[in-house]
């Protein structure tokens, strides 16, 4: 008899994770080993990347069976992140994956990450994301299966990687469909926020710090006003446009952008000439070990001591601007889509600005649901929870399941 039990491998971008989950929703552990070596680089080296989850894995995935008190024998399936990713970096969950589920005689479930943080929230929450009693329509007529109580709802995935928004739908069988309505078309808000933070001497990733920081500011709208993509069609967004085939006067695409803000900040930091000031600091936190360190409220306390009042307020100004592009777009799709909830996953949904400005966006109108700040970065959970409807429709994967570093969803 199944017990429900699915271990979750996760390898696709810098962290290694794996997780045992029971029935898609009671974590029995979620062992996740971050790659600290990328914070020189101000970015994740992909060869870094597959050296260091080689390293890693084995005594990942025995530690979530450890913590878990489970034994291969008793898992119902070995879940994996087939993409999108780095492909030298998924390939050592997938390898190891396949290898396990052969070795122990277990169905093998190939997991799209970006359905994996979707299922990050959806695991938390499933119960509460449905708020709004009256029917959803969609006004391009897309159909809705009719016993799906909680859908549609519509889902901001806004990671390093990714910012994308996506109508989720539950069919009859209890499985998800999703389509895309609205993406950025350059930077992803993470990809930014770690930028500017690179830009600005902190380390990588930068978003955790730059949410830390910007709280210690004042932002001023005026300095960093609405990116609208009408506007900045025109260069690489106009080229990326036509090569997608998207049509910027499109009323049913909700798309972003945030390559303009990250260009906003290097012309600042240009023509304030604050240049020495940024490699000092880099130098002091360096020196101070912060460059290897996690982040806690003694290591922001120390790194504090090296920022002025106008760095502050320009991390600050940036973050608020994030925060109302993404605001923005998802309250117009909600709205378009008729969305019966609202959910924000991903590792910048961790970020405290973006989840207040959401809930009083959405305030007395629709739930906006987020997962705890554990499953909000990339983690295994996520993708055992959303394997399970996955085995509890037979979807297996084939032995010869190999990455796909551009996977799609919807
Ligand atoms: O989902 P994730 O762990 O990996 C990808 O799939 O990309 O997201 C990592 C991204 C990084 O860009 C990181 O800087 C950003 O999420 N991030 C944040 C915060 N925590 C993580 N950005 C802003 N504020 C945060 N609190
Ligand atoms: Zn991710």
């Amino acid at each position: 008899m199944s017990s429900g039990l699915i271990l979750g491998i996760e390898s696709s971008c810098d962290e290694t994770s794996a997780a045992v989950v029971r029935g898609g929703r009671e974590v029995l552990s979620n062992v996740v080993a971050s790659q600290l070596v990328h914070a020189d680089y101000g970015g994740v080296v992909p060869e870094l990347a597959s050296r260091e989850h080689l390293r890693a894995i084995l005594p990942v995935v025995r530690a979530a069976l450890a913590q878990a008190g489970v034994g291969y024998a008793e898992l119902d399936a070995v879940a994996v992140t087939e993409g999108p990713g780095l492909a030298g970096a998924l390939l050592v969950g997938i390898a190891f994956a396949k290898a396990l589920a052969f070795g122990a005689g277990k169905p093998l479930i190939a997991v799209n990450h970006l359905e994996g943080h979707i299922h990050a929230v959806l695991m938390d929450t499933a119960s509460t994301v449905s708020s709004r009693p009256e029917s959803a329509h969609f006004a391009d007529g897309m159909e809705r299966p009719a016993s799906s109580e909680q859908s549609p709802l519509l889902a901001l995935v806004v990671s390093g990687g990714h910012t994308h928004l996506y109508l989720a739908i539950r069919t009859p069988r209890q499985i998800w469909l999703y389509r895309n309505v609205g993406k950025t078309l350059d930077d992803a808000a993470g990809e930014a926020f770690d930028k500017v933070a690179k830009l600005l001497g902190l380390p990588y990733p930068g978003g955790p710090w730059m949410d830390a920081l910007a709280a210690h500011g004042v932002a001023d709208t005026a300095l960093f006003p609405f990116t609208q993509i009408k506007q900045k069609a025109s260069g690489n967004t106009a080229a990326k446009l036509a090569r997608e085939r998207l049509d910027p006067d499109d009323p049913t695409r909700f798309d972003m952008s945030f390559s303009g803000l990250k260009t906003a900040v290097r012309r600042y930091v240009e023509t304030h000439a604050m240049q020495p000031a940024i490699a000092a600091r880099e130098q002091a936190l360096r020196r101070e070990g912060l460059y290897r360190a996690r982040l806690g409220e003694a290591n922001v306390g120390t790194a504090l001591q090296h920022f002025d009042a106008t760095t502050l307020d320009l991390i600050a100004s940036f973050q608020d601007a994030v925060v109302k592009n993404l605001v923005r777009a998802t309250a117009h799709a909600a709205e378009h889509f008729g969305a019966r909830g609202v959910l924000v996953s991903g590792g910048v949904s961790a970020n405290r600005q973006l989840r207040r400005a959401m809930q009083e966006a959405f305030a007395g109108r629709l739930t906006v649901a987020f997962p705890t700040v554990a499953l909000a970065t990339d983690n295994a959970a996520m993708i055992a929870a959303a394997a399970w409807p996955k085995f509890l429709a037979q979807e297996f994967a084939p032995e010869t399941l190999e990455p796909t570093p551009q996977l799609r969803l919807g």
